[in-house]
C-alpha cells in the first residue's frame, strides 16, 4: 500500500480546490485521524429523524456529541428544529457559524456570562436558556431589561442525578415567576434523565426513562392546569429514543451520540437485540503501525490524545479479526494480534471504533468526511474545546 502522506497544507490545498476524488483517499491522511463514513451518517440521520416524524416528536440533536456546525446544519436540514448546546461558549461558536433553533442546556450562571447570553440573544432570539435557580431567572431577566432584549428561559427538570429543579410544585413556583418577570418567556420543559441512557437491558431501560419522563410530563399538566402554557418539554437520549417518543406530552427529543454511535452505545442491548445496533458506528479513528515487535505486537500512532478514555472498554478495530488494542500511553496503542486474519507492517493503517464519541471528538480540530474511501469533505470541530 503507498501512502502519499501529504503534509496539511498540501491537504489544504487539494481540499480548496474543490476536486478531492482520487486525489485525497484515506491512506493520505495524517494520523491518528478522526474518519465519518458519511454513508453510515446520512443512514443514522435519516433513521432517526423518519422515526420520529412518525411518532409525532420533534428533534433538536444534542451538539455537544459532535461540537461541529457542519453537523449542526446537515441535522437542521434534514427536520432538526435546530440544535442543543450543552454550553453557552459552544453555543456562540455555532451562532457564529450560522447554526440556529439553540437550546442551551445548562444553566448560564455568573455576571459575565449573563452579558454574552444577552449579546448571543440580540443577534439570536430564537435561542432557548435553561434555568433551575430563582435568582438566575431574576438575574437574567434584570440584564435583559437594562439590555431591552427579551429571553426564552426554559425550566431544567431535575428527573436525573444533575441538575434541575425539583418536579412539580417548585416547578410551579419557578415557572410562576418566568411568567411574572417583564423581560423573560417561557419556553417549555428540559427534562435529561442521563441515568436511563446506558441501562443495558431495553424493557428495564424504559422502565427508568417511562418513571423520569412520566414525572416531567405530569409537571407539564400541573403547569398548564395553572394556566402556564408549557410549548416544548424535551429530554432524551440516543438510548431511550424509541422509548421517550412513546409517551404522549413530551413534544421534542434531544439525542446526540446516534448520529456516530460508539462502543459504550453498542454494549448495552436493543429493543429485541442482545447489541444495541440500531444506528451505524459511522465516527472512527484512523491510525498507522509505526513500529513492530516480533510477529504478533504491532504499535499504532493512536493512545490517550487520541481516543477518549472514560470507559471500560479499548478501541476496536474496524473490519479486523483477531486483533486487540491496549493502552500503549498518550500516543500509542499496542496492538496485540490474537488470530490475525491479516498481518500488519510498519506503515499499515488500522482504523478504530472509539469507546465513547463526544469526549473523542473534542480532541480533534476537524473530520475527514469520507464517502467510501474517497475524502469528500472536512469539517472543522467548531467548538472544540469549548466547555465554558
Ligand atoms: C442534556 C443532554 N441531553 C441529551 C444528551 C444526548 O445524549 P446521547 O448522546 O446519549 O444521545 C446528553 C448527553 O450527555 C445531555 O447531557
Amino acid at each position: 500500500m503507498t501512502h502519499r502522506n501529504y503534509s496539511w497544507s498540501e491537504i489544504t490545498k487539494i481540499l480548496r480546490s474543490g476536486e478531492t476524488k482520487g486525489k485525497l483517499t484515506r491512506d493520505d491522511l495524517p494520523t491518528p485521524a478522526l474518519m465519518l463514513d458519511l454513508d453510515d451518517f446520512e443512514y443514522n440521520i435519516d433513521k432517526m429523524t423518519r422515526y420520529l416524524r412518525s411518532s409525532n416528536v420533534a428533534i433538536r440533536p444534542h451538539g455537544k456529541t459532535h461540537k461541529c456546525a457542519e453537523i449542526a446544519k446537515v441535522l437542521i436540514r434534514a427536520g432538526a428544529a435546530g440544535s442543543c448546546v450543552a454550553k453557552l461558549s459552544e453555543a456562540e461558536a455555532f451562532a457564529d457559524n450560522g447554526v440556529g433553533g439553540l437550546l442551551i442546556t445548562t444553566a448560564v450562571i455568573g455576571k459575565h456570562k449573563i452579558e454574552r447570553a444577552i449579546l448571543l440573544a440580540r443577534n439570536h432570539p430564537d435561542t432557548i436558556f435553561c434555568v433551575d435557580d430563582a435568582q438566575n431567572v431574576r438575574d437574567l431577566d434584570e440584564a435583559a431589561g437594562v439590555s431591552g432584549v427579551r429571553l426564552n428561559l426554559a425550566i431544567d427538570l431535575l428527573v436525573g442525578e444533575r441538575t434541575g429543579v425539583g418536579c412539580g410544585e417548585p416547578a410551579l413556583v419557578l415557572a410562576r415567576l418566568i411568567a411574572s418577570l417583564a423581560h423573560v418567556t417561557f419556553a417549555g420543559i428540559q427534562a435529561y434523565a442521563g441515568q436511563a441512557a446506558h441501562v443495558a437491558e431495553w424493557e428495564k431501560r424504559r422502565r427508568v426513562s417511562h418513571e423520569a419522563m412520566g414525572k416531567a410530563v405530569e409537571t407539564r399538566y400541573l403547569l398548564e392546569k395553572h394556566g402556564i402554557n408549557v410549548a416544548i418539554v424535551t429530554g432524551g437520549s440516543t438510548g431511550t429514543y424509541n422509548i421517550d417518543a412513546e409517551i404522549n406530552g413530551v413534544t421534542e427529543l434531544q439525542p446526540g451520540s446516534f448520529i456516530f454511535m460508539d462502543l459504550a452505545y453498542n454494549s448495552i442491548a436493543g429493543n429485541g437485540s442482545e447489541a444495541f445496533h440500531d444506528f451505524r458506528n459511522s465516527l472512527s479513528v484512523l491510525t498507522t503501525v509505526v513500529s513492530k515487535r516480533g510477529s504478533d505486537t504491532a504499535v499504532v500512532d493512536g493512545g490517550f490524545k487520541a481516543f477518549a478514555t472514560d470507559q471500560p472498554m479499548v478501541p476496536v478495530a474496524k473490519n479486523m479479526q483477531g486483533v486487540r488494542y491496549n493502552w500503549g500511553g498518550d500516543e500509542h496503542g499496542i496492538l496485540e494480534a490474537i488470530k490475525p486474519s491479516v498481518t500488519l507492517d510498519v506503515g499499515d493503517r488500522v482504523e478504530f471504533m472509539v469507546p465513547h464519541c463526544d469526549p473523542t471528538v473534542n480532541l480533534y480540530d476537524r473530520i475527514f468526511c469520507l464517502r467510501g474511501d474517497d475524502v469528500e469533505t472536512v469539517w472543522p470541530i467548531t467548538a472544540r474545546g469549548m466547555s465554558q
